[in-house]
């Protein structure tokens, strides 16, 4: 099956974005046909620093190698460097209602937030119905709060198939179950916008920092206490195995359990997970043609796929005279 998702490259990466998005990627590359980006097209909408948006693209790059993406399993790339997905956003504009994209969840919080939005921001579920219908994927793991985007690239595809004749593959969303929500440090959901992350490579220090100020209930030291509704039980949880949640929830209901010192044994289990991939990370950071290597011929590899289902849209709407 083709397994596609994209992640925007905005700045360090944190345990939400890994284990909703980037730990199930790296999963399914081992059996299934996997298309992995950086959507940096989509990033001009938030982003308007070049420095930085060239920055934060390049460590994105090294973050995902870094992880495990094996860029000769799977189709791993940048956004722009596959222009044609640009061409198939203005085909598919013309399928588009204003009335769908209007009623883009991610375009209204943008907008009650006071952005100014520019038509970038409002063709943005049109930019990521390329993405996907471009390459014929099938299957697009994302969080809970991309399921709409893919739904619409889902409409879009309908319509065209309907107006123009089957031409593209009609994409589901793939959300876990279990992890579809992981809390940040405030009990909300993981996200930068929040400033609740925690950082999986952030230093030493400042990681503790964070773990620190998990925030958790008042409950006396004596009393047992209440994992359901606690947060520090819900990020440690995502690092155990069954037999390793059952200890910790035992550790819960006896009197006693101190949340300072549960905090500082997750610093240790955190810095521990992400050790070798850390050291893999600022190697590849440091090796710059190495890593653009990598890209340029993922690139090409990945343009060969998109040509076909473009020339195929371009034919059906009778672009080729
Ligand atoms: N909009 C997605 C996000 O912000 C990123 C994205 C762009 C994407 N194109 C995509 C995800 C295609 C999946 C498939 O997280």
């Amino acid at each position: 099956m083709r397994v596609l998702s994209g992640i925007q490259p905005s700045g360090s990466l944190h345990l939400g974005n890994y284990f909703a998005m980037m730990k199930r990627m790296i999963e399914y590359q081992k059996n299934h046909e996997l298309f992995c980006f950086i959507v940096n097209y989509h990033a001009l909408t938030t982003v308007s620093d070049a420095a930085m948006l060239r920055q934060r693209t390049f460590e994105a790059i090294c973050d995902f190698l870094a992880l495990g993406i094996d860029p000769d399993k799977s189709y791993f790339y940048v956004q722009s460097d596959i222009p044609e997905v640009t061409e198939l956003t203005w085909i598919l504009s013309n399928v588009t209602s204003l009335g769908l994209l209007e009623r883009a969840h991610s375009f209204k919080d943008k907008k009650a937030k006071g952005i100014v939005a520019n038509h970038g921001l409002f063709a943005y579920p049109v930019l990521m119905a390329a993405d996907i219908l471009l390459y014929g994927a099938e299957l697009i793991p994302v969080g809970k709060d991309q399921k709409q985007h893919v739904e619409m690239t889902r409409d879009i595809a309908i319509r065209f198939n309907q107006t123009y004749g089957e031409t593209f593959v009609l994409p589901k969303p793939d959300i876990p179950r279990d992890v579809a929500t992981i809390p940040g440090i405030d009990g909300q959901k993981m996200s930068k916008s929040y400033g609740n992350t925690i950082d999986i490579f952030a230093p030493k220090d400042e990681m503790k920092k964070t773990v620190m100020s998990i925030v958790t209930d008042s409950t006396p030291v004596e009393e047992p206490k209440n994992f359901k509704t606690c947060n520090l039980f819900k990020i440690y949880t995502l690092f155990l195995d069954e037999e390793g949640k059952k200890e910790l929830k035992h550790r819960y209901l006896k009197p006693g359990l101190k949340y300072g010192e549960v905090k500082k044994e997750l610093v240790e289990v955190i810095r521990s997970y992400f050790e070798p991939y850390r050291e893999k990370r600022e190697k590849l950071l440091q090796d710059r043609d190495y890593v653009m290597d990598i890209m340029h011929t993922g690139a090409k590899k990945t343009r060969a796929v998109g040509l076909y289902y473009l020339e195929k849209a371009r034919e059906n709407v009778g672009l080729n005279y």
